[in-house]
């Protein structure tokens, strides 16, 4: 081959490298065209092979045409590459592209029972007013339940409390109140303290009753208290619960663990009176029966319908309600 016969070799190639190019539109093409060319078989270094065959005095120069060429379609090689990945890059996220402007998708998000919200604000605003909350067993002993709150086995005021007898010394016990004598047993006055559970009576269910049901215990112990203090804390406590528009009414009751005993009652805007609490000023006796000196300290008390702070808050009539589980009901709180 003459140098001239190189030359046309060379154009010849350019030509063809600069047309195949012109049509490749992905990075795969572009690798086949490359192949085509600068392979190990491709038709560049095919000719860059016949270098040797030629005499030593245009070695140089047929080495300088071919190598100019393999310069300039490498160049291209690498621009076009680079453009193509470029593209193939906008392409794919383009098509992955997500729109911020689609609303989302909604879950159905749960929420605590009412009777779980009205218990932590009842313990809420006592915790702020200096109370601890004291917690004790369901399942109770005569001893705790009936017999240390002043009500002996034969005591006519056992009927007020109808209850589930385990055997004959335990039963599930029928109000917090016990939780005051663990809690006055094992420490010294004063004694500031409210203790929520659940309660068990066998009481026929109605609208306003429930064989299980919620109360929150309230227990004050230290020197000079009075009826006074019992009426504040009560009258102070539906103020913060309620708020206005409901009305309070305070009346004489009985219990055998409570002298004077008071019964508590509200009445929402437009509604009818409910019973709320039970209250009074703790009994000598009970005071006496856990150690303590009724000639030194005094004490109050109430038990607290959880249920029945619900249900005046929300208007809701039937106490069953709240242990149905329907999902109607329950979604409104
Ligand atoms: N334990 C009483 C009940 O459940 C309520 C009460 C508590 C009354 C404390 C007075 C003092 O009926």
């Amino acid at each position: 081959m003459t140098l001239e016969e190189l030359r046309k070799r060379a154009q010849e190639l350019r030509a063809a490298w600069k047309k195949e190019k012109g049509e490749v539109t992905s990075p795969e093409a572009l690798e086949a065209v490359r192949v085509k060319f600068l392979g190990r078989r491709g038709q560049l270094t095919q000719l860059l092979s016949t270098l040797k065959e030629f005499p030593p005095e245009v070695r140089a120069e047929a080495g300088r045409i071919l190598n100019s060429l393999k310069q300039e379609i490498s160049r291209e090689l690498e621009t076009q590459g680079a453009q193509l990945a470029l593209e193939t890059k906008k392409a794919r996220l383009a098509a992955e592209r997500y729109d911020l402007t689609l609303p989302g998708r909604w879950r159905p998000l749960g929420h605590l029972h009412p009777l779980t919200q009205v218990r932590l604000e009842i313990e809420d605003i006592f915790m702020r007013m200096g109370f601890d909350v004291a917690t004790g067993p369901e399942v109770e002993t005569d001893y705790y339940n009936f017999e240390a709150l002043n009500i002996p086995e034969d005591h006519p005021a056992r009927d007020e409390w109808d209850s589930f007898y385990i055997d004959e010394e335990r039963l599930l016990r029928t109000h917090t109140s016990p939780v005051q004598i663990r809690v006055m047993k094992s420490r010294r006055p004063p004694v500031r303290i409210i203790c929520p559970g659940r309660c068990y009576r066998r009481d026929t269910p109605d609208a306003t009753h429930s064989p299980v049901f919620h109360q929150v215990e309230l227990l004050w112990v230290e020197e000079g208290l009075t009826m006074a203090n019992l009426k504040w804390i009560v009258e102070e406590f539906v103020r913060r619960f309620f708020g206005p528009g409901y009305e309070m009414r305070f009346s004489a009751d009985y219990f055998p663990f409570t002298e004077p005993s008071a019964q508590v009652h509200i009445r929402r805007p437009g509604g009818e009176w409910l019973e709320i609490m039970g209250a009074g000023m703790v009994d000598p006796a009970v005071l006496s029966e856990v150690g303590y000196d009724p000639e030194e300290v005094t004490g109050f008390a109430f038990g607290l319908g959880i249920e029945r702070m619900a249900m005046l808050r929300w208007g809701i009539e039937d106490i069953r309600l709240f242990y149905q589980n329907d999902i109607r009901f329950l979604s409104q709180f």
